[in-house]
């Protein structure tokens, strides 16, 4: 079976995308397979060339039904859906696909207002805080707003997504040939969590970073035989 978890959240801006595509590298990384996939109309697909996870464009409602179906045929395969802002209904409709939901969201009043009432629309979603401050004394104010704001959710918030810059190089159309290792790590450090709430075993994320990886991005396991499958949906 293949598990679908969708990043949705009516609020733009928030990191969807971001996140969409650090979890699927990270997953990659950590050997487990993965579609990202693409419902923004407002977007163009990105070339799978060098990522550890395959893209899917499903601007249209036929076209996601598809790719969620041919998904789910894949054997131990994860499908991050990645929403787009101001889609209730979208939302909704992705909310009903999904194993796993997650809100993204960061360190502003107008995000933690949205996702708020994101986790009350979306009883099983899981908040993750994102593009959260490093320095110490702005982490600390943000982390105390999460306290004030929103600690009646706290169990259903997860640990953040630091604000990493090199993030939006996977956000580039062709990504380039290899990839900073702090952004792996980052990627390594969002995956984990997730496959540890699904219950799926993985490698330690703390363990020493592979360097040879860093620089010779495998093809994923099992590519050809998804491409195939997935091919009409691209
Ligand atoms: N962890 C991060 N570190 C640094 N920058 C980030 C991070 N996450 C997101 N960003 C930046 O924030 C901006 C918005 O991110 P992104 O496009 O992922 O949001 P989104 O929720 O998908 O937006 P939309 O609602 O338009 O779909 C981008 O410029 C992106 O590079
Ligand atoms: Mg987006």
């Amino acid at each position: 079976m293949a598990e679908i978890i969708c990043v949705i959240g009516n609020k733009g801006g928030t990191g969807k995308t971001t996140l969409s595509h650090m979890l699927c590298q990270g997953l990659g990384l950590l050997n487990q397979r993965s579609v990202c996939v693409l419902t923004d109309i407002g977007r163009e697909p990105l070339d799978p060339e060098g990522r550890r996870y395959l893209t899917a464009d499903a601007r249209s409602r036929d076209a996601l039904a598809k790719v969620v179906d041919k998904i789910r045929g894949l054997n131990k395969w994860m499908g991050v859906i990645d929403g787009g802002a101001n889609r209730s209904e979208m939302d909704r409709h992705l909310y009903g696909l999904a194993h796993l939901v997650l809100l993204p969201f960061r360190d502003s009043h107008e995000d933690i207002r949205t996702v708020q009432q994101d986790l009350e629309t979306f009883p099983r979603a899981l908040a993750i805080p994102t593009q959260w401050p490093t320095n110490p004394w702005a982490r600390e104010a943000a982390d105390k707003l999460i306290e004030s704001q929103l600690g009646h959710y706290r169990n259903r918030i997860l640990e953040p997504v630091f604000a990493i810059s090199s993030s939006k190089l996977l956000l580039q159309k062709r990504i380039p040939d290899s990839l900073p290792s702090p952004l792996s790590n980052a990627c390594r450090r969002v995956a984990a969590p997730v496959l540890d709430i699904l219950r799926i075993d993985h490698e330690d994320v703390d363990s020493d970073v592979d360097e040879a990886m860093e620089h010779d991005p495998a093809p994923v396991r099992g590519r050809a035989d998804a491409e195939t499958t997935l091919g009409t949906a691209h």
